[in-house]
């Protein structure tokens, strides 16, 4: 069974979608780098208003921050996780491999979800997410409309501010310049895996499973 995981792909590919799917079924814990700078800007730090200046208009925050944000989540757990959206550099990908190879915890594969541009589109116009227990749905898929309540908690559903076409494209940008290479860091060092995200969350997590338990 693997259980140290990273989840690559472009914005809104599922990788959010399916981490929780693999929390579900296997208890590993999860951190989405985004969701990690979404919640300090939540909080009102200044980190977190700082990256919220860049990741609405589709930019990548620092390497330096987003290293020492999920490294201080690395040291409180164990041997067995899931990242979500890091690495997301070349840079970041060769400061986690120093703190896992210090670790002696190192990563059992990557798994890269693809979907083509019009699937990701709709996916970025659909999404709601919870604002009391963060779950992502989507509507039309999961509910009928933002007005409707969280399936989960209850609670009100919200769009995120760079769920727009416009941010889109540039996060699109910023995937192919910086995240896209870690296909080729992952592949040569036999860890790269890849997924078809077009289907529904339960087929895509069908081929994750086999992969995990493999
Ligand atoms: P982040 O939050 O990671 O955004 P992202 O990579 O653009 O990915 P998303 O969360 O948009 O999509 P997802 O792949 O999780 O898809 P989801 O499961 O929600 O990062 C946000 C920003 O923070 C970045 O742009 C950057 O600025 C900054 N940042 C984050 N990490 C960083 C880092 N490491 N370095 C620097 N900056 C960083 O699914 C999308 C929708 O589709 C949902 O509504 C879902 O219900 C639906 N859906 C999912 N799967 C399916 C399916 N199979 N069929 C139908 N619908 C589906
Ligand atoms: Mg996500």
């Amino acid at each position: 069974m693997k259980h140290r995981i990273v989840l690559l792909g472009p914005p809104a590919s599922g990788k959010g979608t399916q981490a929780e799917l693999i929390t579900a079924r296997y208890g590993i814990p999860v951190t989405s780098s985004g969701a990690v700078l979404r919640e300090e800007k939540r909080r009102g730090t200044p980190l977190g208003l700082e990256a919220d200046k860049l990741t609405s208009q589709g930019k990548l925050v620092p390497d330096e921050i987003v290293i020492e944000l999920m490294s201080h989540w690395l040291e409180r757990h164990g041997d067995a996780w899931i990242f979500d959206g890091f690495p997301r550099s070349v840079p970041q990908a060769e400061a986690l491999e120093r703190l896992l190879a210090q670790q002696g915890t190192p990563l059992d594969v990557v798994l890269a979800l693809q979907a083509d541009l019009a699937t990701l589109q709709q996916r970025v116009t659909s999404r709601l997410v919870c604002s009391q227990c963060g779950l992502i749905v989507s509507a039309g898929l999961h509910v009928a409309s933002v007005d409707a309540p969280c399936p989960r908690c209850g609670g009100a559903l919200t769009r995120r501010n760079d769920d727009t076409l416009e941010t889109l494209s540039e996060r699109m940008r910023e995937y192919a310049e910086k995240t896209e290479p870690l296909v080729e860091y992952y592949e040569q060092r036999g860890l790269l895996r890849t997924i078809d995200s077009a289907g529904v969350p339960d087929a895509v997590f069908q081929q994750v499973a086999a992969i995990l338990e493999s």
